[in-house]
């Protein structure tokens, strides 16, 4: 396969660079690759069927369902999903973030544990405010994932996550971002948040599913309203 081409913008302190494990962001003496073979664990069929994400997201009756996850990031969450059964689309704003996450896709691919579950995600690189709206069909969920607005210093952020920091945008504007996920008119819309964070644009879920690190806030929507 032809190598892809990565030059894309980037702060004066990340570079990104082909390793030979694949492709890495480098920068601040760290290292930060997309990895979806150390996700192989939490794969595995009765760890998903506990998995928080993918029991809000489930939807009942639904043989094929889909998902729009609108910020995709590295895709981890992604991935958890297309294990449980979804077919996502992506949507991934940064165009480093993007690189990485192509380049684990493309990875992926090639491992034999992987291949059957890559295969039903597809990455678009772009603002996903613009592109729920042009959506043909609806989709059944949409999963929401902004960076946190206030992400203080003191707040717990693993080292590797801090490289991504260097990239990621504030979410400034929560209520675009959630009235382009309703217009959509999927069956339910699934944020994550921190466990003690405020709901997404002020808007009061349906139900949460809260964790010790997480929280998982829906929207359900009436079936009228697709
Ligand atoms: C907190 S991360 C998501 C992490 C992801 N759930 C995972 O499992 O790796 C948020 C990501 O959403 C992207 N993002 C934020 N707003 C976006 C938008 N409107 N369209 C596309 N991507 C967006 C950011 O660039 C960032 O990479």
């Amino acid at each position: 396969m032809a190598e892809t081409d990565y030059r894309v913008a980037l702060p004066a302190e990340l570079e990104l660079r082909h390793g030979d494990e694949g492709l890495e962001l480098v920068g601040d003496g760290m290292v930060l690759r997309a990895d979806f073979a150390r996700m192989l664990p939490r794969l595995r069929p009765d760890r998903l069927a506990r998995e928080l994400l993918v029991r809000a997201a489930r939807v009942r009756g639904a043989e094929s369902p889909t998902v729009v996850d609108a910020t995709a990031g590295l895709g981890e969450d992604s991935l958890l999903l297309a294990a449980a059964g979804f077919t996502v689309t992506m949507f991934e704003r940064d165009s480093a973030i993007a690189a990485l996450l192509r380049d684990a896709l493309e990875r992926a691919a090639d491992e034999p544990q992987l291949a059957g579950i890559v295969e039903r995600m597809t990455l678009v690189e772009g603002d996903s405010v613009a592109g729920l709206r042009e959506l043909s069909v609806p989709p059944d969920v949409v999963f929401l994932d902004p960076m946190f607005p206030e992400r203080t210093k003191s707040a717990a952020v693993k080292k590797k996550f801090q490289l991504l920091h260097h990239l990621e945008r504030p979410c400034e504007d929560e209520e675009g971002l959630l009235a382009a996920a309703l217009s959509a008119r999927p069956r339910k819309v699934v944020v994550k948040r921190p466990p003690k964070g405020p709901w997404l644009a002020g808007v009061k879920p349906s139900h949460s599913l809260a964790g010790k690190a997480v929280r998982y806030d829906v929207i359900v929507l009436p079936p009228s309203s697709r």
